[in-house]
């Protein structure tokens, strides 16, 4: 199974100048389709609370910090700080997200396809069902 994880983003500059980060080719693990980016959001709201059928991403938070909790389909939770502009999270397929922003944060996305609300999976009890129909037998 695919499990999110921590990309490193090529990072140039100095202090001097300052920095910019890059995400390109070979180094992701998909083809960027589409950008957007989510920003203006209070605090103490959670956003997220879906998963997605095929889409992959790679979220960054170019302000501020993201505290994101990704489920897997095996059901384990991994938790995530994102507080660095040179940092990406990627989110496999078929993985359940909650999104906690800091009052200034910015997240980008980056996607692996462009926008269908048919490959949302909004609610958590159908998450469930569904992963839980795929899961091998325990015994
Ligand atoms: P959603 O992906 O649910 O955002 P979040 O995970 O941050 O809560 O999107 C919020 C709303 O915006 C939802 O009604 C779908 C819509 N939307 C678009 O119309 N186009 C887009 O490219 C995206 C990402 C969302």
């Amino acid at each position: 199974m695919v499990v999110p994880y921590i990309i490193s983003l090529l990072r140039i500059g100095s202090n001097d100048i300052g920095q910019l980060a890059v995400a390109e080719g070979e180094s992701l693990p998909f083809a960027v389709k589409r950008a957007y980016w989510t920003f203006g959001v209070p605090s103490n709201k959670i956003r997220g609370h879906h998963a997605h059928y095929d889409l992959q991403q790679l979220i960054v938070a170019v302000h501020g910090s993201l505290e994101m909790t990704v489920e897997t389909p095996d059901r384990v939770r991994h938790v995530f700080l994102l507080d660095r502009p040179d940092q990406a999270l990627y989110i496999p397929r078929m993985c359940w997200r909650e999104i906690k922003f800091s009052a200034d944060a910015v997240l980008l996305c980056l996607a692996s396809q462009e926008y269908a609300e048919s490959d949302y999976i909004r609610s958590y009890y159908d998450f469930v069902k569904l992963v839980e129909s795929k899961a091998p037998p325990t015994s």
